[in-house]
C-alpha cells in the first residue's frame, strides 16, 4: 500500500493538474478532497487539451475517482464535465461522489457575488462559484449534502427552510430578488437523478481500497497560502489545501498517510487580492505573465506574477510534513539572464526567515532576494535530469536546499511527456 498527497505548494495554480496526472497514471485510486468548481486543472493529452474543475485528472487515466466529502459540489459543472468527459470517450463509472460532500446552491454563486460586492477595498477576489457560503452554511449545520438532494421529501423540507432564510436576507439586506422555490426544486431534484449513479460511501471505498495494498493519490486543490487556516487569512479559500485537508475530506487517518509532495512553480502567481510579498509590477512580472499565460482556468483573470519565494515553501513544507517537491514551469522563467529567489524577508527593519502569521504583517514583508545565473529558453524535448542546463539544475538544488525538502519532479512543458520523475514517489513510510 502506498498513499501520496499533492498539495499547492503556493496561491494554488501550481500545474498540480499536470502532476496528479503523471501520477494518476501509476496510482489506483484518485482522490479529491476539498473545494470546488473555483478550482481548474488543465491537462494535456496530446492533441487535445483538458479542462476539469471537479472531477479528479485521474479520469483521463481511467483510474478510480472520488469526489471526498470535504469537496462542495455544484451538480451542474459535475454533470456537464461528466458530459464532457463522455463525449471525449472517456468512461465515467468510475466516478464515485460522497454522500456527505455539501451541495453548491444557486443562493451560495449570489450571495458570493453580493458579498464580495459589498466589501469594497476588503474585497477577497473569490472566484464567484458559491465556495465561501457553501462551507459557511456547513460549518453553521444548515448546509445541503449530496445524500440530502437524493432524498426527495428531505430535500424539499430543507429547500423551503433555507430558502425562507435566505431569501430575506436578499430581500432585506440586499435588495434584490429571492429564489422561486418551485424552480430551484425541479433544477435539484433533476439533477439528483443524474447524480444517483456516482453517489457512495467514499470513505469505505477509499479505506478498503488502502487495505487491499493499493496506491491512493490525494489531491488537492487551490494552495497553501489559500488556507483558510494556514494561509493569508482573510485572503484565503474556505477549506483546507493543505495535507491535514486530505484526512478531513476523504475520511482517512493520517497515520495512513505515505507521502506529500508539495507542488510549486520555478516562480509565483497568484491571482485574487491580498499580499504577496515576491510580486512583479514591472516588465519581468509582465514578461513572467505572457510567457506563462498566467490567466486564470476558472475566471480568465490575469495572474499576479513574482519571484519564486522560499519563505513561502519552506512553510508551506512544514505546515504540510512535504516529503518531496514537484517544480514545474521551469520552461517559463527560461531565457532569463539572471533569476531570483527570495531567501528571508525583511519586516519592520528585521530579517526573518519565517511566515510571519497574518496577512497585515506578511503585507509589510519586503523579499530579501539572492540571484542565480538563468538558463537557456527551450528546454523542450529534455526528459533527463541530465539534459537540463547546468544552470537549471543548480536553480532546482538551489530550491531543495532552502526548503529542506527534495526535488522529485520537475516538469519543462505542457505535455505529459515533458514531466522527468527524479525519485519513485509511491513509497510506503517507514513505521
Ligand atoms: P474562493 O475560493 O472562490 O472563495 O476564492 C478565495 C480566494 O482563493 C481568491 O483569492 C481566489 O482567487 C482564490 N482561489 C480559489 N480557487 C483558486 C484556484 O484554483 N487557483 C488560484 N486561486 C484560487
Amino acid at each position: 500500500m502506498s498513499t501520496v498527497v499533492i498539495v499547492g505548494a503556493q496561491w494554488g495554480d501550481e500545474g498540480k493538474g499536470k502532476i496528479t496526472d503523471y501520477l494518476a497514471e501509476r496510482a489506483d485510486v484518485v482522490v479529491r478532497y476539498q473545494g470546488g468548481a473555483n478550482a481548474g486543472h488543465t491537462v494535456v493529452v496530446g492533441d487535445t487539451e483538458y479542462r476539469l474543475h471537479l472531477i479528479p485528472s485521474g479520469i483521463l487515466h481511467g483510474k478510480r475517482c472520488v469526489i471526498g466529502n470535504g469537496v462542495v459540489l455544484d451538480p451542474a459543472v459535475f454533470l456537464r464535465e461528466v458530459e464532457y468527459l463522455e463525449e471525449r470517450g472517456h468512461a465515467v463509472d468510475a466516478i464515485a461522489v460522497s454522500g456527505a460532500a455539501h451541495v453548491i446552491m444557486p443562493y451560495h454563486k449570489r450571495l458570493d457575488e453580493l458579498e464580495e460586492a459589498g466589501r469594497g477595498e476588503d474585497r477577497i477576489g473569490t472566484t464567484r462559484q458559491g465556495i465561501g457560503p457553501a462551507y459557511r452554511d456547513k460549518a453553521a449545520r444548515t448546509g445541503i449534502r449530496v445524500e440530502d438532494l437524493l432524498d426527495e421529501a428531505q430535500f424539499r423540507r430543507l429547500l423551503r427552510r433555507n430558502l425562507d432564510q435566505v431569501n430575506r436576507v436578499l430581500e432585506r439586506v440586499y435588495g434584490v430578488e429571492g429564489y422561486d422555490y418551485e424552480q430551484v426544486l425541479e433544477e435539484y431534484l433533476g439533477y439528483a437523478e443524474r447524480l444517483r449513479p456516482f453517489v457512495t460511501d467514499t470513505w469505505k471505498l477509499i479505506n478498503d481500497a488502502i487495505d487491499a495494498g493499493q496506491r491512493v493519490l490525494f489531491e488537492g486543490a487551490q494552495g497553501t497560502m489559500l488556507d483558510l487556516d494556514h494561509g493569508t487569512y482573510p485572503y484565503v479559500t474556505s477549506s483546507y489545501p493543505t495535507a491535514a485537508g486530505a484526512c478531513i475530506g476523504s475520511g482517512v487517518g493520517p497515520t495512513r498517510i505515505d507521502q506529500v509532495i508539495g507542488v510549486a512553480k520555478a516562480y509565483t502567481s497568484r491571482v485574487g487580492d491580498g499580499p504577496f510579498p515576491t510580486e512583479l509590477l514591472d516588465e519581468t512580472g509582465e514578461w513572467i505573465r505572457r510567457r506563462g499565460h498566467e490567466y486564470g482556468t476558472t475566471t480568465g483573470r490575469p495572474r499576479r506574477c513574482g519571484w519564486l519565494d522560499a519563505v513561502v515553501l519552506r512553510y508551506a513544507a512544514r505546515v504540510s510534513g512535504m516529503t518531496g517537491l514537484a517544480i514545474t514551469r521551469l520552461d517559463t522563467l527560461g531565457g532569463l539572464e539572471t533569476v531570483r529567489i527570495c531567501v528571508a524577508y525583511e519586516l519592520d527593519g528585521r530579517r526573518v526567515e519565517d511566515m510571519p502569521t497574518g496577512a497585515l504583517k506578511l503585507a509589510r514583508c519586503r523579499p530579501v532576494y539572492e540571484e542565480l545565473p538563468g538558463w537557456p529558453a527551450d528546454l523542450s524535448g529534455l526528459t533527463r535530469w541530465e539534459d537540463l542546463p547546468a544552470e537549471a539544475r543548480r536553480y532546482l538544488e538551489r530550491i531543495a536546499e532552502l526548503v529542506g525538502v527534495p526535488v522529485v519532479l520537475v516538469s519543462v512543458g505542457r505535455e505529459r511527456a515533458q514531466t522527468m520523475g527524479l525519485r519513485e514517489v509511491f513509497v510506503p513510510r517507514p513505521r
